[in-house]
C-alpha cells in the first residue's frame, strides 16, 4: 500500500484539471498534503480543512474524457466494482492525481474536492424557503432592473425565499407577462392554456373569470403536479375592488402545528379529492390539502374550496376533517397572516403556487376594467436560472 505523505508547493496552475462542471471551483484553497489509508484517501488543503474519501468514491468521481463525456458532461463510468487495490497518490500544483493499479489515471482539481468534501452542506446558489415574517414586505424590483443580471438574479433569490416577489414600473403590454417568464423557462401550459386572461367573461368555466372574490386557493390542486410558480401581470386595475391577497403556507403551516397538531395530522395525513369539470375536460387527483415532508416542513398546499370533490372518507372521520379544514381556513384569513395589495398597471406578483395562497377582493365589472395576464413556471426553471446567474453575476 501507497501511504506516502506528499507536500508539494502550491504554484501558478498551469495544468489545473478540468472537472466537468460549470461552476467555478477554482477559487478555493489547494490541497497540501494526500495520502493512502485504509479508508481511502486522506487530504488536507492549504486552510488546515481534511478529509479522508474512499477508494470507490474517488474512481466514480473521475473526470477523464472516458470517465465523462467531453462535450455533455455527464457520466459515462459505472461504479459497479467494489475498488480493492489503492492507487499511487501525489500531488501536482495543488491537485490530486491518482494512478490506478489497471492503469487508469485520475486528476482532481483541490478546489473541486474542497467543495464536495462529504462534511460541508453543500453551498448553493439557491437559498432555503424562509417563512414570513409579521412585517413580510415582498421583494420588488423595477422592470427595467429585472432585464440586467444583478436584477433578476435578485428577484429569482427573493422568489425562491419567501415565494413571492413583485416587478414594477413595467410597460403595459400584452404578453409581456410571457416575455419575462420566458427569460427563466418554458412556459408551464395547463388546460387554461400556456398563458391565460384573467377578467371577468361571459361564460365563465374558472372563478377567476367571474367578478366574485376569491378565497385564498392554490390554482389546479386537482393535478397529480399542480403549476409551481404563477406569474399575474396587471395590464388594467381600474374597477374598484379587486385587491390581492397572499398568505404563506408555510408560516400558516406552523400556527396550525403550534395551535392544534391534532388538525394538522388530520390535514397531512387524509388524502381528498379534488376535481375540475367542463365541456372538455375531467381533471382528477387525490392528495392531502398539506403534504409534510419526514422533518415536518411544508412540501405542497393543496387548498382551494371550489376545486374540492365530494368528501369521500369513512363518515365516522368526517366531522374531525371538517373541523381541522375549518381551524386551517381560519388561519389563513385571518389578518396576521395576509398580506393585501392593489395591484397596478404594469406590475407583475409572481408566487410559489404551491407554498403560498393567492386571492382577490371581488371587484365591479361595471365600475372599471380588469385585466391580468397570466402564466407558470416550474421551480425548477427558477433554481436553474439562477444557478446560471450565479457563475456571472
Ligand atoms: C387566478 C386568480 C387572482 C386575481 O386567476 O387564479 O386567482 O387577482 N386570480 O384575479
Ligand atoms: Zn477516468
Ligand atoms: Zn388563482
Amino acid at each position: 500500500m501507497n501511504s506516502a505523505l506528499q507536500s508539494i508547493p502550491t504554484t501558478s496552475n498551469t495544468h489545473a484539471p478540468e472537472m466537468g462542471e460549470l461552476t467555478s471551483y477554482d477559487t478555493e484553497p489547494s490541497l497540501t498534503q494526500a495520502a493512502t489509508t485504509p479508508l481511502g484517501v486522506s487530504l488536507e488543503w492549504q486552510d488546515g480543512l481534511q478529509t479522508t474519501l474512499p477508494l470507490r468514491w474517488l474512481r466514480d468521481h473521475c473526470a477523464c474524457h472516458a470517465c465523462r463525456h467531453p462535450q455533455t458532461r455527464e457520466r459515462l463510468y459505472l461504479p459497479l466494482e467494489p475498488i480493492t487495490e489503492p492507487p499511487s497518490v501525489v500531488l501536482l500544483e495543488g491537485h490530486l492525481h491518482l494512478h490506478w493499479q489497471d492503469g487508469h489515471v485520475s486528476a482532481f482539481h483541490s478546489g473541486w474536492l474542497y467543495q464536495r468534501r462529504p462534511e460541508v452542506i453543500r453551498h448553493s446558489a439557491v437559498p432555503n424557503v424562509q417563512p414570513w415574517g409579521d412585517h413580510f414586505a415582498p421583494e420588488r424590483i423595477r422592470h427595467a432592473d429585472f432585464l440586467t443580471l444583478q436584477g433578476e438574479k435578485t428577484w429569482l433569490t427573493a422568489m425562491l425565499r419567501d415565494g413571492l416577489a413583485l416587478i414594477t414600473d413595467g410597460p403595459l403590454l400584452e404578453e409581456e407577462v410571457s416575455r419575462l417568464a420566458e427569460r427563466i423557462g418554458p412556459l408551464r401550459a395547463t388546460n387554461f392554456g400556456a398563458r391565460f386572461d384573467v377578467r371577468s367573461k361571459p361564460n365563465p368555466n374558472n372563478a377567476a373569470y367571474t367578478a366574485v372574490g376569491l378565497p385564498l386557493h392554490i390554482d389546479l390542486p386537482n393535478w397529480r403536479q399542480p403549476p409551481d410558480i404563477q406569474l399575474l401581470y396587471c395590464l388594467q386595475n381600474e374597477a374598484s375592488g379587486g385587491e390581492s391577497l397572499f398568505a404563506d403556507g408555510a408560516r400558516v403551516v406552523e400556527a396550525l402545528r403550534q395551535q392544534d397538531p391534532a388538525a394538522l395530522a388530520i390535514l397531512s395525513e387524509t388524502p381528498i379529492d379534488f376535481r375540475f369539470q367542463d365541456e372538455t375536460h375531467d381533471i382528477s387527483t387525490r392528495a392531502p390539502v398539506i403534504t409534510l415532508d419526514a422533518k415536518g416542513n411544508l412540501v405542497e398546499m393543496r387548498l382551494n374550496n371550489w376545486i374540492r370533490d365530494a368528501l369521500h372518507l369513512p363518515v365516522e372521520q368526517m366531522d374531525a376533517w371538517y373541523s381541522a379544514y375549518a381551524l386551517l381556513w381560519t388561519l389563513f384569513h385571518s389578518e396576521a397572516h395576509q398580506l393585501e395589495f392593489t395591484l397596478l398597471p404594469g406590475q407583475m406578483v409572481a408566487f410559489d403556487n404551491r407554498r403560498v395562497l393567492h386571492g382577490r377582493r371581488e371587484f365591479d365589472p361595471n365600475s372599471g376594467a380588469r385585466h391580468l395576464q397570466g402564466t407558470y413556471l416550474d421551480r425548477d426553471m427558477l433554481a436553474s436560472r439562477l444557478r446560471v446567474l450565479a457563475r456571472h453575476v
